[in-house]
């Protein structure tokens, strides 16, 4: 049927633009991730970027599990307001300064990196 046809083309076409803005918005995240968080959490999420070695508290090994226990929303907030105002190491920086649009992006990447 004609419609259907329509319908399809549709639903396939706002598939393929959903895909590219999600996938968009992790790359913006990248950006941020390699500046503010890579230096700590390492370029892959397994927490062995050059400044862990002086810290205290380690960050997780997103890639084998670290992760696991976090959602969007517990991802966000203790990169917004960092891991003493979650009951966490302060050793995790409060990244206050991030638009909400950063804060999705940058939450959209260290998810490609969870395990
Ligand atoms: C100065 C080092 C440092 C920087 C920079 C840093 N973190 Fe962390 N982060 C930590 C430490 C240490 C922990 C572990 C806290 C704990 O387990 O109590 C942590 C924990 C986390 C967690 C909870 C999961 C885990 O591994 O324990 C998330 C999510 C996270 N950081 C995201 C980010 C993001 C996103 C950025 C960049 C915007 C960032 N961090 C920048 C040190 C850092």
């Amino acid at each position: 049927m004609k419609l259907t046809g329509v319908m399809t083309g549709f639903v396939a076409a706002a598939c393929v633009i959903g895909f590219t803005a999600g996938s968009a918005l992790a790359q913006d995240g990248k950006a941020i991730y390699m500046k503010d968080c890579a230096k700590c959490h390492g370029e892959s999420g397994a927490g062995d970027g050059p400044s862990a070695k002086s810290l205290k508290d380690k960050p997780g090994n997103w890639g084998t599990g670290g992760l696991k226990d976090y959602d969007d929303a517990k991802i966000a907030e203790i990169t917004k307001k960092g891991g003493k105002a979650v009951g966490k190491s302060a050793g995790m920086p409060a990244s206050s300064k991030l638009s909400d649009a950063e804060l999705q992006s940058v939450v959209a990447y260290v998810k490609t990196l969870k395990k």
